[in-house]
């Protein structure tokens, strides 16, 4: 009798230790938040050969569920699940892909068991994916892009810190309403503004007008907010856009033949952005062209090949008299985002400029 209650009392005590430890568990797990990481490929997903290969390497190779797997530490902060959207690069990217991957936000970001969804993608083309999705995803929560310059494999990856941030400031509720963003070598980058400004280093990505802020430790400082619109107060919804029209870049350069504007104008382009030198400037030979894009119905807009600064109405141009369209402080990558959702609504040049100055 004596052995069966001392078995007793020790298979109860077993019980109560491990129901404390599971109701310590599920309130630490509540009192985390929820963050959905979403991945679509790039560098953060490459693999090098060694440790050596920093920038000779094969990106979209590691699945969602390794890279989580290979960051326990991602736990420490949230309650992490991974979807893979894609794996590709993002120089491959379509507007397809754009569509796809934002309505997948937008739906995440109904569910209440979602706090925050990061969204691993590669360097190369994440600042259009980011203000596409600052433009058209109707959520205050945080959404957070994240890349890397060298792969996981590599001495000094950066990876790794990249998704810690990125998972710990999409599920700070300090991090809410203020657009879509980047965490990238410890800055809080806008995803309007944020754009890729080197093409091999960590410190890759600037914003002209200044990081909204850093993370530093799992802990946010902000520094400054989006002034332009975006997300819950943007008039663009990805609920209701099933298609995107076909936006082209013809650039500007001493030497320019208009062979390039010809052949976007003939295939049916709804817009041309051109991208000019200076403040936008079209060269003498050029302006008839554009003009005839004009005149066959496409939209016309001039965004600059100088990555700072921005366009001034009238200045380079005539625009009110030629009826074309000035890019803002936007580069011809952003412009053409832009120009593709507004146009989803209007092709009155009038609207088209307001959205150009309020996006
Ligand atoms: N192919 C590039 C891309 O997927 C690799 C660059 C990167 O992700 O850092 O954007």
């Amino acid at each position: 009798m004596q052995a069966r209650s001392i078995f007793g009392k020790l298979v109860a005590g077993v019980a109560f230790a491990t129901l404390s430890a599971l109701t310590s568990l599920a309130h630490a797990q509540a009192a985390k938040p929820n963050v959905v990481i979403l991945a679509t490929g790039g560098t953060i997903a490459g693999a090098g050969a060694s440790a050596l290969n920093s920038a000779t390497y094969a990106a979209a190779k590691v699945g969602v569920e390794k890279l989580i797997a290979g960051l326990p530490e991602l736990g420490t902060v949230a309650n992490v699940r991974g979807e893979q959207v894609f794996q590709v690069a993002s120089e491959s990217l379509t507007n397809d892909n754009l569509l796809t991957l934002a309505k997948r936000v937008s739906a995440l970001a109904k569910q209440p068991d979602v706090d925050g969804i990061v969204i691993t993608h590669g360097t190369d083309t994440v600042e259009e994916t980011a203000y596409f999705l600052t433009l058209t995803v109707h959520t205050s929560k945080p959404i957070v892009m994240v890349a890397s310059m060298r792969p996981g494999t590599a001495l000094s990856a950066d990876g790794a810190l990249n998704l810690f941030d990125a998972v710990s400031v999409a599920g700070s509720k300090d991090a809410m309403g203020k657009g879509v963003l980047l965490t990238m070598n410890d800055s809080i980058e806008s995803g309007r503004d944020v754009s890729k400004n080197f093409n091999i280093k960590p410190s890759a990505f600037v914003s002209q007008w200044g990081s909204l802020g850093m993370v530093v430790e799992g802990k946010n400082y902000w520094f400054r907010a989006p002034v332009k619109r975006h997300t819950m107060n943007s008039e663009f919804d990805i609920d209701t856009i099933t298609s995107l029209p076909n936006v082209e870049i013809a650039m500007g350069y001493e030497g320019v033949s208009p062979t390039a504007i010809e052949a976007l104008g003939k295939s049916g382009v709804k817009a041309l952005i051109h991208g000019g030198p200076g403040n936008g400037s079209v060269a003498d030979r050029i302006v008839p062209y554009l003009q005839k894009v004009r005149a066959d119905g496409a939209i016309v807009i001039r965004s600059s090949r100088v990555p700072d600064g921005f366009v001034i109405r009238n200045a380079e141009q005539p625009d009110d008299k030629y009826d074309w369209v000035v890019a803002h402080d936007l580069r011809p990558q952003k412009a053409r985002i832009l120009a593709m959702v507004a146009l989803t609504k209007t092709s009155d040049t009038k609207e088209l400029q307001r959205i150009f100055w309020e996006y």
